[in-house]
């Protein structure tokens, strides 16, 4: 049984607009993510998807309900946390190494003691938590620099990318700070077809490697059905939890899994539980 690494129960969330009036952004969410899981959220545009996703990085704050991870409530944002935006947010002043190597800053990590201490050359009388050495930090952005593809990149800045190059140091980051969850909000959202197609491959093939959590967030009903093992459809106004759908289909999974017949059913029957909430919306 795999482990429950994040709960929410009976989320609510209303914004205050002393202008605009009050907005219900979540209305009673609860969902369980647990470890391993690709969860995909689809929903109208308005429904709350970021909004969660921002209670859980702990970047927003929440009227009432409980939000927990590895047990303990989540208060604010923290290294077990990766948050991945829509729009790469890179240090426009730094290479992508550096960037990559920016959120390692505060990362600590396990010394435990008898361990040789590269500072004295003498073992560790006992554990401690102690910040990455450059060395480390380089051989860890090496590596993630090599998984999105970005070799010969390392020294350029980000104004000397393309867009999904941009994507993929943004990710690139996210790992590096090894995160028990990546979050996503809609990473691929601003891409060209071709690029979120490769983009979206990259992705299954790390997470399939790394068995690292993810939550991500889409617009594109198809890219949930392609990536997830688990959909969750909200719903607008208020936004709630309308449906989870576990996603069966088999990984490896690339661009043929969308010709499978389940594929095609699955996607066309989530696309019109969007569409029909969507119209809704619209009334
Ligand atoms: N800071 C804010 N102040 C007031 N209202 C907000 C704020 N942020 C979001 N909202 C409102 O809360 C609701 C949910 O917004 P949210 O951004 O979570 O939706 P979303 O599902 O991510 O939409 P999209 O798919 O367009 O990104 C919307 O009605 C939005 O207008
Ligand atoms: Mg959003």
């Amino acid at each position: 049984m795999a482990k429950k690494l994040i709960e929410i129960s009976h989320v609510n969330k209303t914004y205050r607009d002393k202008t605009r009036g009050d907005t219900v952004a979540l209305d009673d969410v609860s969902l369980d993510i647990f470890e391993n899981e690709f969860v995909c959220v689809v929903g109208p545009s308005g429904c709350g998807k970021t909004t969660l996703l921002n209670i859980i990085a702990g970047l927003e704050r929440f009227d009432s309900g409980s939000v927990s991870m590895n047990g303990a409530p989540v208060v604010g944002p923290g290294p077990d946390r990766g948050v991945i935006f829509q729009q790469y947010a890179l240090f426009p002043w730094m290479t992508v190494k550096k960037n990559i190597e920016y959120g390692m800053k505060y990362k600590k990590v396990r010394r435990p003691a008898g361990e040789i201490d590269p500072k004295t050359n003498a073992p560790r009388e006992k554990t401690e938590y102690t910040k990455l050495t450059k060395e480390e930090k380089r051989a860890l952005s090496e590596k993630y620099i090599k998984m999105v593809n970005l070799q010969g990149f390392e020294n350029a800045y980000p104004k000397q990318l393309s867009g999904g190059m941009k994507q993929r140091v943004a990710i690139a980051r996210g790992y590096a700070v090894a995160p028990d969850v990546l979050l996503m909000d809609e990473p691929f959202g601003a891409l060209d077809a071709q690029t979120r197609a490769q983009l979206q491959e990259d992705l299954l093939v790390t997470w399939q490697e790394e068995k690292k959590t993810c939550f991500f967030i889409t617009h594109d009903v198809e890219e949930a059905v392609l990536l997830a093992t688990k959909i969750v459809i909200m719903s607008a106004r208020p936004g709630k939890v309308m449906e989870i759908v576990d996603v069966n289909l088999p990984y490896p999974r690339n661009q043929a899994t969308k010709l499978l017949p389940e594929f095609v059913e699955m996607k066309n029957r989530i696309w019109n539980t969007v569409y029909q909430m969507y119209l809704e919306v619209r009334k």
